[in-house]
């Protein structure tokens, strides 16, 4: 098919829809209905040109694409001009993001927009509200199991909270993140409901089976996501006297992309929360999207042909808004989400993208570098993780990273095997390490996480906790849950009673890893609480309907009493969130880490316990603000400095740095003196020619002229 087929047949289909789109911008909405056509047109004749109703559902996507433009506000459409223009908008280094549970944070969506002041305070500029949309009372996936796309839950509040949050958040120049639950709906959507009821036009929204066996035929190839608590991935329902696909929890209906109208129906959700105010969309677990015999059913072709469309689509309604990739896959299929998914060229490690990126999704959890940070906090040192970080693939200069190092899911230990062995491990024996250090209780360490999705088939297992709780600054299970009386018969050694050196050294190493995702490549996000130090909360065990869950330990309650200590000096509260606070505007005043300006490269520096990169604006790189069709950047606040060297102590003991690394990198004769490190304002102490570092201390070091 070529683009002129695509005109003639756009033809045909607008001569039989009528619009109601305002005459004044109609030319915008038919410009780049004009301009993506094609792309719609050839995609959804790839995944559906066998069935008989292909063009009567692809007319119906286009009506959505025209009623979803003409519900647009005014202030959106202005915002997607400037988008537009600005495409790289979001690559800026002021952003930083937070993630949270608008009834945790505060009481509900309301809740959040009164928090305001916090964010601006701490330098949040970006939140992502976890799922709101209405879900069961019972369990419901935190969220992630919804009932009602367009209706906000009444536990998180309602629609007008939603759309006053939005345009406050706006105001206050603070993006807001949206999550779209693409994969699957509860049990108890209408679709779910009405498929029980025995109606073949819902029955079609999922995957349902007459058999058992036809199930075994996925079951053979596809893993398991949460073995402990729902094994397998179909569920048998009586009513229906059928089985169906459920690949998370039993109440988590898979739909089935293979039919069009379930596409549809989401591309208008998707326009839909977008025109709620959404600044950016998270598209929940999209590896998942094709299920197909004898695969993993994840990361499939399809998956990306259903993501380019849905971009594409997004492009025509509401091009300012952007999409964040949740795939929590390998660091090589991981890439693709950018955008080349569906092309048969090979992926490689110096990202040949051969011009198309960003034609999917324009943000990707760098969930490799979550777990690898997590190894260095375990093993103190930087073997694995700069070799995990080597082999990240790079991603393409118009995408980039969301960097965290906890968020409402649990820790899985993903980094490849290839870069275990390198670091020198035994693959299995060092999985097995890294899980008793943060689960297995004194007997190994301090970190007070819990185990997640153990499998026992295969030995595989993940972790649950808070950040603080797993650099052992509180948060243990045992005495979280046992009554007063109790008390009398745990032995010191169960009780966690810490020095004053050591909350210094866990709270150093808290600031520590924050400065890590502050100066890599993308876009930093918080997990709420995190910048108060807040420990795990066991209050789910109560509940059976979070009680099987280890995560919800690491979803706490805010106690907002306490969170006032952040202004009392000396306490935990306050040394973690002013650290952050600095960090973040610190961060936000140097251009080098703009994302499209500078690249990161690893530097091995001769102490295994010490991860360095080199942050450097490449010399080849032209700053696209002198591109004069472009409006001049706010440079106001902006340093010059062209490279930092990010350096970080992993271990819990004094450290050194030869010299000559700064001479190396600096090109200096050995003046270190013209070396300053931007957080402390100060020059790195040497003693016999060595860097010295403390335990879990950080800096970010650049060259100042004297
Ligand atoms: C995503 C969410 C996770 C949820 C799963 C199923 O991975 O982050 O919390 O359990 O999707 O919806």
């Amino acid at each position: 098919m070529n683009k002129n087929d695509s005109q003639v047949l756009l033809h045909q289909i607008l001569d039989r829809l009528t619009f109601r789109i305002n005459p004044k911008d109609a030319h915008r909405f038919y410009t780049r209905l004009g301009l993506n056509f094609h792309t719609v047109h050839s995609i959804f004749h790839e995944l559906y040109s066998e069935r008989d109703d292909f063009l009567e559902s692809l007319t119906r996507l286009i009506k959505i694409l025209g009623k979803a433009y003409s519900k647009r506000s005014e202030t959106l459409k202005i915002k997607d001009m400037d988008r537009e223009i600005n495409t790289d908008w979001f690559l800026s280094q002021k952003w930083v993001g937070m993630a949270l549970y608008a009834n945790r944070f505060a009481d509900n969506i309301k809740g959040v927009t009164d928090k305001i002041d916090y964010f601006n305070d701490l330098g949040i500029n970006l939140v992502h509200l976890m799922p709101v949309m209405k879900c069961p009372k019972g369990a419901s996936d935190g969220g992630y199991a919804v009932s009602d796309f367009k209706k906000v839950d009444s536990k998180m509040g309602d629609l007008d909270q939603l759309i006053d949050l939005g345009e406050k958040l706006n105001q206050n120049d603070i993006l807001l993140t949206l999550d779209v639950v693409l994969n699957h709906t509860s049990n108890e959507h209408i679709w779910a409901k009405k498929a029980i009821k025995g109606d073949e036009q819902y029955e079609n929204y999922y995957y349902t089976f007459d058999t058992k066996e036809e199930t075994a035929l996925y079951e053979q190839t596809m893993p398991e996501i949460f073995p402990e608590t729902s094994p397998g991935s179909f569920t048998f329902n009586n009513k229906m006297n059928k089985w169906v696909m459920t690949v998370f929890h039993d109440y988590q209906w898979d739909l089935n992309y293979a039919n069009p109208n379930v596409l549809i129906e989401m591309i208008d959700i998707i326009l839909y929360y977008a025109n709620l105010g959404a600044d950016i969309l998270r598209l929940d677990a999209v590896a998942f999207l094709w299920k197909k015999i004898g695969t993993t059913c994840q990361n499939l072709r399809e998956a990306h042909l259903i993501l380019q469309l849905i971009r594409a689509c997004s492009q025509i309604v509401t091009p300012g808004v952007i999409f964040i990739a949740e795939a929590i896959v390998a660091p090589d299929e991981l890439i693709k989400y950018f955008g080349c998914g569906a092309e048969n060229m090979p992926v490689n490690s110096v990202g040949n993208y051969g011009g198309i990126s960003n034609k999917e999704c324009d943000i990707a959890y760098n969930a490799t570098l979550m777990a690898l940070l997590w190894d260095g906090v375990a093993t103190k040192n930087a073997e694995l993780l700069n070799y995990g970080i080597n082999s990240l693939p790079r991603k393409p200069e118009t995408g980039t990273w969301l960097n965290y190092l906890r968020c409402h899911d649990d820790i899985g230990l993903g980094f490849s095997d290839r870069d275990i062995i390198l670091a020198g491990y035994n693959v299995k024996a060092h999985r097995k390490f890294l899980l008793n250090y943060f689960t297995g209780g004194k007997e190994f360490s301090d970190a007070n996480g819990l185990t997640f999705g153990e499998n026992v088939k295969t030995g595989d297992a993940r972790i649950a906790g808070t950040l603080a709780s797993l650099v052992g600054l509180g948060g243990n299970k045992k005495l979280q849950t046992v009554r007063d009386e109790d008390l009398q018969i745990l032995s010191n050694e169960d009780l966690q009673i810490l020095s004053n050196e050591d909350i210094k050294l866990r709270t150093d190493q808290i600031i520590m890893l924050h400065s890590l995702i502050f100066a890599f490549e993308g876009i930093p996000l918080l997990y709420y609480g995190d910048e108060i130090g807040t420990v795990n909360d066991f209050d789910y065990l109560n509940d059976k309907h979070m009680s099987y869950d280890s995560r919800w330990a690491h979803r706490p309650v805010i106690d907002w009493e306490k969170a006032k200590l952040r202004k009392k000096k000396g306490t935990i509260e306050q040394k973690i969130f002013s650290a952050l606070k600095k960090l973040i505007s610190l961060r936000k005043s140097l251009a080098v880490f703009k994302d499209n300006n500078s690249h990161i490269s690893p530097v091995y520096t001769g102490n295994k316990h010490i991860l360095c990169w080199i942050r450097s604006i490449p010399d080849s790189f032209v700053d696209s603000s002198l591109n004069f069709m472009k409006p001049a950047p706010d440079i106001s606040n902006t340093s010059f400095n062209d490279k930092v060297l990010v350096i970080a102590n992993l271990a819990v003991t004094r450290q050194y740095v030869t010299l000559s690394l700064l001479s190396t990198v600096f090109n200096l004769n050995m003046h270190y003196g013209e070396v300053k490190d931007l957080y402390s304002g100060k020059n790195p102490k040497i003693v016999d020619g060595h860097i010295v570092f403390e335990p879990f201390s950080f800096m970010w070091l650049t060259q100042v002229t004297l």
